[in-house]
C-alpha cells in the first residue's frame, strides 16, 4: 500500500493501478514521449520564458507509471507542471517536467446529501466549473474564473468570494513518483490551509514533489445552498435586487467580478494575487491601525486578523509602477503582470522584492509570494 510520508489515512488504491504492471523494455515507451528542449513561455500564466531541456506530457496515471519506471527518468528530479498559473519561472528547468493533460469529467456517484464529481487534473478549472453547473449541480460557483487546471486547484487550496477548495473536496487520487503507486486521500489528510496543503509542503510529511495528482474527486452538497455575505456579492445583490440568487447567478456575478479587477492571463500575463494577505495579532493589528486607520482587516473566526494586502500595496504607491515589462496591475495592486509581454522572471522577482521591502517598511509586515518562484 502507498504511504505517504506522514499522510496516515489511505483509503483504497484506485483499481486501475493494481493491473499487473510490466516494465517497458530499455523505458522505451517514455522515450517516445519525450520531448526536449521545450519552451515553456506559452505553457506559464505569467508567458515568462525558460525551457524545459525534458518533458513528458502525462495523460493518464499509467503514464506516470512509465516514467517512474523508466531506467534514467525514474531516478531524475522531477518538476510537475499543471496549468502553470501559480509558478515565476527564473531560469530554464533541469528537472524532468511532467505536464499534466490528463482529461475527462464525469459525475461518480449521486448520494442523498451530494453529487460527487471526479475531474482528471489536466481539466481546466473553470471549465470543471461550467460543466458541473451545465448539469444542474451547484456548488462551485464562487470559484468560477480562476486560472489553472483541476489538479492544481487541492494544492493551493484555491479560494475566492468565501468558498474554498477544502469546503468542496472529497478525495484527491495521486500516484507516487518513487513506487508508482496510486492511492486515494481522503480530504482530512491534506493539511488544507490558506493558500496551503500537503502537496505544496516540503517539510516533514510533505508531499510536494513527491507524487502526481491524477484525478480529483469534488462534493457538491445536496440541496444546494448559496455562498453569500461577501462584500461584493452582497453588493450585486442590492444593485439588482436579487435577494435569493441561484447557482448560475452567483456564477455570472463571480465572473463579472472577476473580469473587473482581474488580469485576464490570455490577454496579459500573470498569476492572479502575487501575495497572501498576511495575518497577525489583535495587537500587531492595533499597532498598525494607530498608524495607519484606514488599513482594510478582517477578524478571523480564530480571533487573529487578516491584513488586506493589496490595499498596503497600493497604500505604497506602487500601482501601474514597473521594473522592465514586469509591472503592478493598474486596477488591482496584487496582482503583478506582465505588462509588455516580454518580461523575465528576474523582473517579476525584483519587482515583487521591491514591494516587499517598501511594505516593510512602513508596516512592518513581510508580504509571502503566493506563487512559487523557480
Ligand atoms: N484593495 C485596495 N487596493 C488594491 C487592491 C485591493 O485598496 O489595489 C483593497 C480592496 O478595496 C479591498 C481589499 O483591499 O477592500 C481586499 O481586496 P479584494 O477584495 O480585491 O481581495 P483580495 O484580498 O485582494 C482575495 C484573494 C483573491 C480572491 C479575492 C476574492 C488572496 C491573496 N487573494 O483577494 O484570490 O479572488 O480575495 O475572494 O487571498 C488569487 O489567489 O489569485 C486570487 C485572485
Amino acid at each position: 500500500m502507498w504511504m505517504g510520508p506522514g499522510v496516515a489515512l489511505v483509503i483504497w488504491e484506485n483499481p486501475v493501478m493494481q493491473a499487473p504492471h510490466v516494465n517497458p523494455p530499455n523505458g522505451q515507451a517514455a522515450d517516445a514521449d519525450l520531448e526536449h528542449d521545450v519552451n515553456l513561455k506559452p505553457y506559464n500564466s505569467f508567458g515568462l520564458p525558460a525551457t524545459a531541456h525534458r518533458l513528458v506530457r502525462i495523460r493518464s496515471a499509467a503514464d506516470v507509471r512509465r516514467v517512474v519506471d523508466h531506467p534514467v527518468l525514474g531516478l531524475a528530479p522531477k518538476f510537475v507542471l499543471g496549468g502553470g498559473s501559480n509558478i515565476v519561472l527564473t531560469h530554464d528547468i533541469d528537472a524532468v517536467v511532467l505536464k499534466i493533460e490528463i482529461p475527462g469529467i464525469r459525475l461518480l456517484e449521486e448520494r442523498a446529501d451530494a453529487w460527487i464529481i471526479e475531474a482528471g487534473a489536466g481539466v481546466p478549472w473553470h471549465q470543471l466549473v461550467e460543466w458541473s453547473l451545465d448539469q444542474g449541480i451547484g456548488g462551485l460557483e464562487n470559484l468560477a474564473l480562476i486560472p489553472g487546471t483541476v489538479g492544481a486547484a487541492p494544492v493551493q487550496n484555491i479560494g475566492a468570494y468565501g468558498l474554498e477548495m477544502q469546503d468542496r473536496l472529497e478525495n484527491v487520487v495521486v500516484v507516487d513518483l518513487v513506487t508508482g503507486r496510486a492511492a486515494t486521500l481522503p480530504a482530512g489528510v491534506c493539511r488544507f490551509g490558506y493558500r496551503d496543503s500537503v502537496f505544496k509542503q516540503s517539510g516533514f510529511g510533505g508531499l510536494a514533489g513527491k507524487s502526481v495528482i491524477t484525478q480529483v474527486r469534488f462534493r457538491c452538497p445536496k440541496p444546494w445552498q448559496p455562498v453569500l455575505g461577501y462584500l461584493e456579492l452582497d453588493r450585486k445583490m442590492l444593485e439588482t435586487g436579487i435577494s435569493a440568487p441561484s447557482a448560475r447567478q452567483i456564477f455570472d456575478w463571480v465572473c463579472e467580478i472577476r473580469r473587473a479587477k482581474l488580469p485576464d492571463p490570455a490577454v496579459i500575463g500573470n498569476a492572479g494575487s502575487f501575495f497572501k494577505n498576511p495575518v497577525v495579532s489583535p495587537e500587531q493589528c492595533r499597532d498598525i491601525i494607530g498608524r495607519d486607520p484606514h488599513i482594510v482587516h478582517y477578524p478571523m473566526p480564530d480571533g487573529q486578523i487578516k491584513l488586506a494586502a493589496g490595499w498596503m500595496i497600493d497604500a505604497c504607491g506602487w500601482k501601474g509602477k514597473a521594473v522592465g515589462g514586469a509591472a503592478v496591475y493598474e486596477r488591482q495592486a496584487l496582482v503583478l503582470v506582465n505588462r509588455s509581454g516580454e518580461a523575465r522572471g528576474a523582473e517579476v522577482v525584483t519587482l515583487a522584492r521591491a514591494i516587499q521591502e517598501s511594505v516593510y517598511g512602513r508596516f512592518g509586515i513581510r508580504l509571502e509570494p503566493e506563487p512559487v518562484l523557480l
